[in-house]
């Protein structure tokens, strides 16, 4: 798909389909929306006054022009309520009208990416909204379906129609940026919506590099053997249950100018957790090919980083495995010794992902960083406390939580902060070994944050439970149901404004 910024009127654009809002309720037309109902007629008009339309949030209304202006059609999409406009309802008003018009097998459209005079956005976020939300609504994996597939619709240009010449190249930049993080958002719902046997460790770790490669990154992998030499224990044991050896992957971003602030990015890979010895049940356990969904948005975030040629030195981890049970495998009662030389005592295998996390925690102080941010599928509590849409976050420095707080207000990815009292450590306190990997029923989410704490030493740190965002069961918006890239916006947006607000 293409998405051009093109100088005109939209009620003067030829186009197979323009696009025009509309408030509910409200008497008066939006400017823009005023302009094409003024040249067609007053089509618009007429489909408001006889309430087939109200403007109901995201309802359509498609109308044929007839040659009174040159586009083949109008799609009215409604915004709801003025009063309950905000950017992500702009977003999604946006995803709604292109998937409205792909799923009709409309391959070209038009609209304008900013409503004048609207105060609550900023030209700038307006236009990055309207075309994130065109792109993220329109995600489509595809790539198994064999049969049929010239029936897949898809949209191949989106003009932007922009009347002021000079707001041009300032649009440009936002759209831009839109593009790049759209792209890295693709890339993290490809590579969680591969199945598992498709993304094997040695697998996702080709795929670290590809990426490098075509972004400027720098890419390492650790074998197991280095990792071996290192001392990376807890993470060897997980992998110790499969036959694919596992793969410690560094990816790094380093422009050229000095003194910039490291930041670690922190991404859990469990290609497919079965639990191990602590067998998952059956039923969805196919669901846990996402449990690399942290792995998958730390990749999609140093692509777009390095795209978006932000000033910082940013470094990712990525230590990625299976979770698999067999004669190998490592068992409940284990004591492992991990990179950091706390010894863990395993009560269950299926709480991993902590565990490759803390080597990686571990090693991400040879970087000395301003901040360490991680993401991983961590808890199915997570779920039960906050529900399917919601990341929880969990941290040791305000400032850290406070900067996660304006990425997700203005992404629209939904954070809510769990607290890490010192009261909870005592659930994770072993009779054996330094620490144990779970702490029972309650606060199981804030027990996993309370463990990786243990790993992080003196850094700020926020710790990002996406176990419910990764995956959307249903649609919304702009996230067509599957594989969300949970993580990847809210944390670019929190690098894009690190220079801002530090
Ligand atoms: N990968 C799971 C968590 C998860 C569950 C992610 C559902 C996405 C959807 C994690 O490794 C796990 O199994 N956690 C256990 C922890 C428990 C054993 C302390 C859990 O949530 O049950
Ligand atoms: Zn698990
Ligand atoms: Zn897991």
């Amino acid at each position: 798909m293409k998405i051009t910024l093109q100088r005109g009127k939209l009620e003067a654009f030829a186009s197979e389909a323009i696009v025009a809002f509309h408030f509910e309720g409200d008497d008066k037309l939006i400017r823009e929306t005023a302009a094409i109902d003024k040249a067609s007629g007053g089509l618009i008009s007429d489909v408001i006054q006889s309430e087939d339309f109200q403007g109901k949030l995201y309802q359509p209304s498609l109308i044929y022009p007839k040659g009174t202006i040159p586009a083949k059609r109008i799609l009215l999409m409604g915004l709801g309520k003025r009063s309950d406009f905000h950017l992500d309802t702009w977003r999604g008003g946006a995803s709604k009208a292109a998937q409205f018009l792909r799923d009709r097998g409309i391959k070209e459209f038009s609209l304008c990416p900013y409503l004048r005079g609207e105060r609550k956005m900023s030209l700038e976020d307006s236009s990055q909204g309207l075309v994130e939300g065109i792109y993220l609504g329109l995600y489509q994996f595809t790539e198994f379906k064999t049969e049929e597939r010239e029936k897949i619709k898809e949209v191949e240009r989106v003009n932007l129609v922009i009347p002021d010449e000079k707001r041009i190249a300032y649009i440009q930049k936002a759209v831009d940026a839109a593009e790049i993080i759209s792209r890295a958002v693709y890339l993290a719902r490809d590579l969680v919506s591969q199945p598992a046997n498709r993304k094997t460790p040695s697998m996702l770790a080709q795929m670290a590099k590809d990426v490098a490669e075509n972004s400027g990154l720098k890419c390492k992998v650790l074998t197991m053997d280095e990792m071996k030499k290192l001392g990376m224990g807890a993470i060897l044991a997980v992998a110790s249950g499969s036959r694919e050896p596992p793969k410690f992957i560094l990816l790094e971003y380093k422009p050229q100018s000095s003194g910039l602030d490291t930041v670690v990015v922190i991404g859990k890979a469990i290609t497919f957790d079965s639990g191990g010895l602590s067998l998952k049940p059956s039923e969805n356990m196919d669901k846990m090919k996402q449990d690399m969904g942290g792995g998958a948005a730390a990749i999609g975030i140093m692509q777009a980083a390095s795209q978006l040629k932000l000033p910082l030195h940013l470094v990712a981890f990525i230590p990625a495995t299976e979770n698999l049970p067999s004669g190998s495998a490592y068992r409940p009662g284990d004591i492992l010794k991990s990179l950091s030389g706390k010894t863990i005592e395993v009560i269950s295998t299926d709480a991993e992902g902590r565990l490759i996390l803390a080597d990686a925690l571990a090693y991400s102080h040879r970087f000395k960083p301003k901040a360490i941010i991680d993401l991983a599928t961590l808890t199915g509590a997570c779920i039960i406390a906050l529900g399917e849409n919601v990341t929880g976050m969990m941290g040791n420095d305000e400032k850290l939580k406070a900067r996660v707080g304006r990425a997700a207000d203005l992404t629209g990815e939904k954070v809510w902060e769990l607290p890490l009292w010192e009261e909870y450590e005592e659930q994770i306190k072993s009779e054996v070994a330094d620490i144990k990997n779970v702490g029972g029923r309650p606060a199981g989410t804030i027990t996993g944050g309370v463990f990786l704490k243990k790993f992080v030493g003196e850094y700020p740190w926020v710790h990002l439970d996406i176990a419910g965002p990764v995956w959307a069961d249903k649609d919304k918006p702009y996230i067509p149901k599957g594989a969300t890239g949970v993580g990847v916006r809210l944390v670019v947006q929190l690098l894009r404004e690190w220079e801002v607000s530090s």
